[in-house]
C-alpha cells in the first residue's frame, strides 16, 4: 500500500510538469485528486490493512494528498498567465471589433435644430434668453397687463409677484427689440413652462418665438415665410395653408395657422380629427402697443411675429398621439428617430 502511494505521487508529479493547459490541468486533477479518482481508491483500501500500520499509512496518504493539492494550485497560477489557447484569441486581430455603442439627439432636439436650420436659412439670427423671466417681458411689455383674462391661458409658474418661468417664448420680441433697431429679423428657440399635463400638454415644452421688424413688412411677408417653412418642414411643396382669425394680446391681426393634414392629405384621419387641417402655430402682425414698449414708431416700422409648439410638430410629422412619450426615456420609443 505505502508503495503504491508513492509511485501515485511520482506519477503525478511528473505529468503534472509536462502538461500545457489549463484544461489537461483540470482532467489530471479529477482523474487523481477527485472524487472517483486514483488516490481516492487507494484510500479505501485503507480499511483492509492491518490495525497497526494503519495509523501510519493513513497519516502518509494525508500528507501526500496534501502536497499533491499545493503542487496542483500552484501549477494552475503558472498556467493561467499563458494559457495558449486564450493568448490566441487575445491576440487574433482578424476577429472582428467590438461595436462602440452609438447615442443620438433626443427626436425634440432633432426636430428643434431643423425648425431653426430653416430659418437660419431664410435669414434669420438666433437669440436665446432666460427661462426664468420677469413677469414684465412675459406679459406687461406683451400687452398682457396685471388682470388681464388673457393670463388665465398661461397657468403660470410663479416665483414671486415679479419674477415667473416664461410661458412662451415670446418676451424674447421685447429683449431682442430692446436691444436693437430695425431691421430685425430674429427666431428665440427654447424651453416654456405651464401648470399643465396630459396627453398633449407637459410642464415644460419647447417653443420657437420668430419675428420681422422693418419698414412696410404686411401680411403677405408674414404668408411668405410661413409658407416656405412648411413646405420645407413637412417635406411637401404643394403644402396646404390655412390662416384662421384669432387673437393674441401682442399681434393685430392674430391668426392661427393650419396646414393640410399631412398624415392623410386632407381626406380626413384620426390626426386631423377628420378635418383635414391640422393647427400648427400662432402669427400675427405685431400690435403697435408693443412696437411702443420698445421705442419703436409704429407709423415707421411694422412686423409680423409668430410662435410654433416644437413637441406638437414632432407630433405631426411622426404621427405620435401622446406628447408625455417624449419624456419618459423609454429607448424602445426614442431609438425609433
Ligand atoms: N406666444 C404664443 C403662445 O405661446 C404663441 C404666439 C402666437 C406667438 C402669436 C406669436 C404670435 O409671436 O404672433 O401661445
Amino acid at each position: 500500500m505505502e508503495q503504491e502511494l508513492l509511485q501515485l505521487q511520482a506519477e503525478a508529479v511528473t505529468k503534472l510538469s509536462t502538461l500545457e493547459s489549463q484544461k489537461d490541468l483540470e482532467e489530471l486533477r479529477v482523474r487523481y485528486l477527485g472524487r472517483k479518482g486514483l488516490f481516492t481508491g487507494l484510500l479505501r483500501q485503507l480499511g483492509k490493512v492491518s490495525a497497526e500500520d494503519r495509523p501510519r499509512l493513513g497519516q502518509l496518504a494525508n500528507q501526500i494528498k496534501e502536497e499533491l493539492d499545493q503542487k496542483f494550485t500552484a501549477r494552475k497560477s503558472e498556467l493561467a498567465g499563458s494559457d495558449t489557447g486564450a493568448a490566441i484569441i487575445r491576440d487574433d486581430l482578424s476577429l472582428p471589433g467590438r461595436i462602440a455603442p452609438f447615442g443620438r439627439l433626443h427626436p425634440v432636439t432633432q426636430i428643434m435644430d431643423e425648425v431653426c436650420s430653416i430659418f437660419i436659412d431664410l435669414g434669420f439670427a438666433v437669440a436665446e434668453g432666460p427661462d426664468v423671466e420677469l413677469d414684465y417681458y412675459n406679459f406687461e411689455a406683451l400687452n398682457i397687463p396685471k388682470h388681464h383674462p388673457a393670463r388665465d391661458m398661461h397657468d403660470t409658474f410663479y416665483i414671486n409677484d415679479s419674477i415667473l418661468l416664461r410661458t412662451h417664448t415670446s418676451p424674447m420680441q421685447i429683449r431682442a427689440m430692446e436691444k436693437e433697431r430695425p431691421p430685425l429679423r430674429i427666431i428665440a428657440p427654447g424651453k416654456v413652462y405651464r401648470c399643465d399635463s396630459d396627453i398633449t400638454h407637459t410642464p415644460m415644452f419647447h417653443q420657437v418665438e420668430g419675428f420681422l421688424v422693418d419698414r412696410k413688412v404686411s401680411f403677405a411677408d408674414l404668408k411668405g415665410i410661413l409658407s416656405v417653412f412648411c413646405q420645407k418642414m413637412f417635406d411637401q411643396s404643394d403644402i396646404g395653408l390655412r390662416f384662421r382669425p384669432s387673437f393674441f394680446p401682442f399681434t393685430e391681426p392674430s391668426a392661427e395657422v393650419d396646414i393640410g393634414c399631412v398624415i392623410c392629405r386632407g381626406e380626413g384621419c384620426r390626426v386631423c380629427k377628420q378635418t383635414g387641417w391640422l393647427e400648427i402655430l400662432g402669427a400675427g402682425m405685431i400690435d403697435p402697443e408693443v412696437l411702443k414698449m420698445v421705442d419703436y414708431d409704429p407709423e415707421e416700422f411694422s412686423g409680423f411675429a409668430f410662435g410654433l409648439g416644437i413637441e406638437r410638430i414632432a407630433m405631426l410629422k411622426y404621427g405620435i398621439d401622446d406628447i408625455r412619450l417624449f419624456y419618459e426615456n423609454d429607448l424602445r420609443f426614442l431609438k425609433q428617430f
